[in-house]
């Protein structure tokens, strides 16, 4: 395979992918951009027949075979489950390998596969989020990290975790030198990282997202969670005057919860915490992922904050400069300036903090 040549001259090596439970993204760079590309996470099953092979080979369709079964992987799965009124399966559940999932495994290796392609050199860097450690569930992280790094590395990749809020560090917190607390509010969990100089102080996770707000709001109101989900991302705002039918109503409500949750579980994580840095002036905290979309989710979040007292001064509140690319940018940063392992620790950070910034300049193309 030959390697892809930037405009420079030189190979722009290194990749990011971002695993999550509703969108797998990856991005590279290539002539001095930064190119990403987002698949569904989803899959939907057919019966097998000769015709039906045949009109998938024609228009294309991303599919493999699997005994007696055809499976339609991403995007395209979705509209298949809309065109059959049935629902479409996810490989992942609360940010990792769903375990309810018989067939998560094959189909997750084949998304990513698809997404990423091939390494545009031999052992190209590849670095990929991995939730934190879930601090209200009863499983770890171990065993997902452990199986995308085997997928990626039978594509030919060299691979390496980071965790998913602190990729978002990297990406939106290079003007604060890497310092500050960064919140990624996905489909599947909550990942939270407190970092400070680009190391990281608190990182954790909390298996509540989006599709636990469409559940929970669908069962109090009688709906169903696709219906709710939807309108979630359709037509709601979290102001005040957009509280017109009782599914908004009902999502509202469940954003408070969520939000509430998560800023109770970070100050005690923060109180208990020996390692919390003496800051003399207050961090900037970034929101990021899909279910901060909704218009004022920074103004809900941030009054809900006002309320309460941290052990450290929290200044700007701020949505991220691409709320649904940042984890996948950061992680492309990491892959990009993956350094000298001999290099003593602080001026490797030194280091990275410069080349990081230099990268953050980069125009993006989406
Ligand atoms: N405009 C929107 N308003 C509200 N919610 C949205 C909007 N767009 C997407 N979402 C929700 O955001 C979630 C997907 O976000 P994201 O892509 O950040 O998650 P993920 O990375 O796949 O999941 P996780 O990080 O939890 O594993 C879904 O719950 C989706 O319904
Ligand atoms: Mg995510």
């Amino acid at each position: 395979m030959s390697a892809r040549i930037g405009e420079s001259g030189r190979v722009e090596k290194g990749k990011g992918l971002d695993v999550g439970t509703a969108f797998i993204y990856s991005a590279e760079r290539e002539r001095g951009k930064i190119v990403y590309h987002r698949q569904r996470d989803a899959f939907f099953d057919i019966e097998q027949g000769d015709f039906t092979k045949r009109m998938l080979d024609k228009v294309s369709v991303n599919y493999v075979q699997k005994d007696e079964t055809l499976y339609v992987i991403g995007d395209e799965a979705i509209e298949f489950a809309n065109i059959f009124n049935k629902e479409y399966r996810r490989p992942l559940a609360c940010g990792v390998i769903s375990p309810r999932e018989k067939e998560a495994l094959p189909m997750i290796e084949l998304i990513i596969q698809s997404l990423i392609g091939a390494p545009r050199l031999k052992g190209e860097i590849v670095y990929y989020s991995v939730p934190g450690a879930p601090l209200d569930a009863g499983f770890d992280v171990v065993y997902h990290e452990k199986v995308i790094k085997g997928i990626l590395e039978r594509a030919g990749y060299a691979a390496k975790p980071i965790n998913e809020a602190m990729a978002i560090v990297f990406s939106e917190l290079g003007g604060e030198n890497f310092t500050g607390l960064a919140i990624s509010f996905g489909a599947g969990m909550v990942n939270v990282c407190l970092s400070f100089m680009s190391v990281p102080i608190i990182t954790f996770s909390l298996s509540k997202g989006g599709d636990w707000i469409d559940q929970q709001a669908a069962v109090a109101v009688g709906e169903t969670a696709s219906r709710v989900c939807a309108i979630k991302e359709n037509e709601f705002e979290l102001s005040a005057s957009d509280q017109t039918t009782s599914i908004k109503k009902a999502l509202s409500i469940y954003y408070d919860n969520l939000i509430d949750y998560v800023l109770a579980r970070i100050k005690k994580e923060m109180e208990r915490s020996d390692k919390m840095p003496r800051l003399k002036k207050p961090i900037t905290l970034i929101v990021a992922g899909g279910t901060s979309l909704p218009k004022g989710f920074v103004e809900r979040f941030s009054k809900q904050l006002w309320k309460l007292r941290f052990p450290i001064a929290i200044g700007e509140i701020r949505p991220a400069s691409h709320p649904l690319q940042s984890v996948v940018r950061g992680a492309l940063i990491a892959a990009i300036t993956d350094g000298e392992k001999e290099v003593e620790r602080g001026k490797k950070a030194v280091e990275f903090i410069e080349q990081a910034k230099e990268v953050g300049k980069i125009p993006i193309a989406v």
